[in-house]
């Protein structure tokens, strides 16, 4: 079972790019959660975590080019969100490759919980502005 389903009722933020750029990071991160839990081999996870994480790093790239672009007032609390999840992942990855972590349903929990928050909470409030 996936671990997150995107909808338009709980997940759209009414800005094109962002709606389709959260579907694919919604599907790569489902895949990676069902490597993950299904006992797929370990260097099969680790690729998969790779792709992910390389994703959502230019996702969030592309956010912020555009918020700048439109001079929005949200941007640095926006960035410092980024860059915090970022900074959890990038801990992650070197620790899986060193041998040091798993990707485990804790993992899986701990990304869809703050993908619950920041979606509705920071990417929708930028709507209005990238939509001006
Ligand atoms: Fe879609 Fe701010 O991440």
């Amino acid at each position: 079972m996936s671990l997150i389903t995107w909808t338009a009722a709980q997940y759209g933020t009414n800005v094109g790019f962002a709606d389709e750029e959260h579907q694919t990071l919604f599907d790569k991160l489902n895949k990676l959660y069902d490597l993950a839990t299904g006992g797929a081999e370990r260097s099969a996870v680790g690729a998969q975590l790779d792709d992910l994480i390389a994703y959502v790093v230019e996702h969030f790239a592309h956010e912020e080019r555009e918020m700048q672009a439109k001079g929005f007032a949200g941007y640095p609390a926006h960035k410092a969100e980024h860059d915090a999840l970022v900074g959890i992942c990038a801990g992650l990855q070197t620790k899986f490759h060193a041998g040091e972590a798993e990707v485990n349903e804790d993992v899986g929990q701990l990304v869809k919980g703050w993908l619950d928050n920041h979606i509705p909470k920071f990417d929708m409030a930028y709507a209005e502005a990238l939509n001006s």
